[in-house]
């Protein structure tokens, strides 16, 4: 057995029970009660970065919860990861939903479960503890390794992106990992190769000064909640389809090949529908459920509120009803753009009797890799030699905006290798960690690691490494030297702020968009 694997074996109990510490910190990053536990998730990831045998760990503050930064840059010459990860969760309401406590980490059935197991603590604890598994087997690891851990990917990552613009110096990478994300299923590992935008909106509705007797005014004046309904229900046609003007206008077609690629996948919608508890699926016409939900857009109603829902019978017209919507997108189409015309719409619709008006609370790009490109062909490899099974590329509909942000603002590919499994309850009562899942990605991650290093997988920008300080040229001058990249060269020198080769290019392009 390597020294590597030796050392994954000896220290699982040890891994475990560093996660279990982490997951009661409960780092709910939504509620401003819990800003002080954001602080302390982060001090704890920053001790353990330390521990792992980063030389540098910083933790930065932001106008929200900190972020964290740690490196170990000892492989002149190798190139360098970034690891991308969130230490803040969802809010574990409803409480009385759940087996045992949501931060009191309980195992049973070989898994643990808590609020954070797979989104994301058990996920970013995984590259931790391959990096210090590699320093502390080998003394050293065959890549440079940087750490970005942020406490604001479950409320919108307000302060993320103007980090990164602000400090492309100091995350220069050759390529981008992240594992936020799910295996297809249960033993059958999986690379995801797509992630579905968000546009999020709220739609408040006022009509008169304060909430009147429904009976002295019922007839009088228009009610909110009612205008809120016909505004809603003006939003889809039956079918599923959205009625926004323009809303499909940029929307990227599925190729053949994609449609045959998600056929192969072993999905099965009456097992699925059954799983769900849902008396039938329901979605776009034309589309099947895996290209419904990894290649089309959606239109969600995700809360709607006003007027009386106590107990009882209280006769009211409410002065004001609200609601928040979310589009999810596919590659080419704009949050901001979309945001505009789904507002622009809603007002356009509104009963002139109410005042609408509509909020973007916020939203992000999806991102589209080629699945040849080598930095994801070295993931694959990592992961088949840790789960022994060769992946499988999926798609993601969920978000994680800040990839594409990565593609665009540092240049470089981004590997999605996600342990979580799709009944690990993300966001909802019960939330778990398949530990057979956590333990192999702890060696998929480590290998990653190696299969990094190897030739080609990722070129090394020079001074990247060891030395920081190289001068990167202006994302404008790198966009103009990819696209004069003659053709057929994928061995000419890598341009900083780009990936190598024309698929590469091709590929920022499109994540760009
Ligand atoms: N880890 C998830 C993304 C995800 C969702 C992966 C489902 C796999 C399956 C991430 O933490 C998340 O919840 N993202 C939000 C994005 C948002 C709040 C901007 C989402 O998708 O709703
Ligand atoms: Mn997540
Ligand atoms: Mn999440």
């Amino acid at each position: 057995m390597s020294a590597l694997r030796e050392f994954l074996t000896e220290n699982r109990d040890r891994h475990l029970d560093e996660l279990k510490d982490w997951l009661r910190i409960p780092s709910v990053s939504t509620d401003p009660e819990h800003a002080a536990d954001c602080r302390a998730a982060a001090e704890w990831a920053a001790r353990r970065l330390e521990r792992a045998g980063c030389t540098r760990v910083e933790v930065f503050p932001t106008g929200g919860h900190p972020l964290v930064y740690g490196e170990w840059l000892g492989a002149p010459g190798k190139p360098t990861v970034l690891v991308y990860g969130h230490y803040d969760v969802q809010p574990a309401d409803p409480l009385e939903l759940w087996t045992t406590p949501p931060f009191e980490p309980d195992v049973r059935d070989g898994k643990v479960f808590a609020r954070g197991a797979a989104d994301d603590k058990g996920q970013v604890i995984i590259h931790v503890d391959a990096l210090e598994a590699h320093l502390r087997a080998t003394g050293t690891c065959p890549v440079n390794v940087k750490f970005l851990i942020e406490g604001e990917e479950e409320s919108g990552s307000a302060n993320l992106e103007p980090f990164i613009t602000s400090h492309k110096d100091l995350l220069a990478c050759d390529a981008v990992a992240v594992s936020d994300t799910n295996m297809f299923a249960k033993g059958v590992p999986s690379i995801c190769h797509g992630l579905r935008g968000l546009s999020y909106l709220q739609i408040d509705v006022v009509g008169t000064k304060s909430d009147l007797h429904s009976g002295s005014f019922g007839g009088a004046v228009i009610n909110p909640a009612f205008a809120l309904a016909q505004i809603l229900a003006q939003l889809k046609d039956l079918d599923g389809r959205i009625l926004v003007p323009g809303f499909y206008d940029k929307v990227r077609k599925l190729t053949p090949k994609e449609r045959k690629a998600f056929a192969t996948l072993p999905h099965d919608d009456r097992k699925y529908r059954k799983e769900l508890g849902a008396p039938e699926l329901f979605g776009e016409k034309g589309f099947t459920t895996l290209e419904r939900l990894w290649a089309r857009p959606t239109l969600e109603v995700n809360g709607v509120w006003g007027g009386y829902t106590g107990a009882g019978a209280k006769t009211v017209i409410p002065s004001e009803a609200h609601a928040k919507i979310s589009m999810r997108l596919v590659p080419n189409q704009s949050a901001d753009e979309i945001a505009k015309k789904v507002a622009a719409y809603v007002r356009k619709i509104a009963p002139k009797a109410v005042k609408v008006t509509v909020q973007n609370l916020h939203g992000g790009s999806a991102w589209l890799a080629e699945t040849d490109h080598p930095a994801l062909v070295a993931a694959g490899n990592a992961v088949e030699r840790a789960f022994g099974r060769k992946p499988v590329f999926t798609r993601e509909g969920g978000s994680i905006p800040v990839i594409a942000t990565f593609s665009r603002e540092l240049g470089v590919p981004c590997v999605l290798l996600g342990v979580g499994l799709p009944d690990d309850n993300l966001h909802a009562p019960n939330e778990k960690m398949d530990l057979d899942n956590f333990f192999r990605g702890i060696e998929a991650a480590a290998y990653l690691l190696e299969e990094f290093g190897g030739a080609g997988a990722v070129a090394p920008t020079p001074g990247r490494g060891a030395a920081r300080s190289a001068k990167k040229p202006s994302k404008k001058a790198s966009k103009a030297a990819s696209k004069k990249a003659p053709k057929k060269s994928p061995k000419k020198a890598p341009k900083a702020g780009t990936t190598r080769g024309r698929k590469a290019t091709k590929r920022g392009a499109k994540a760009r968009a």
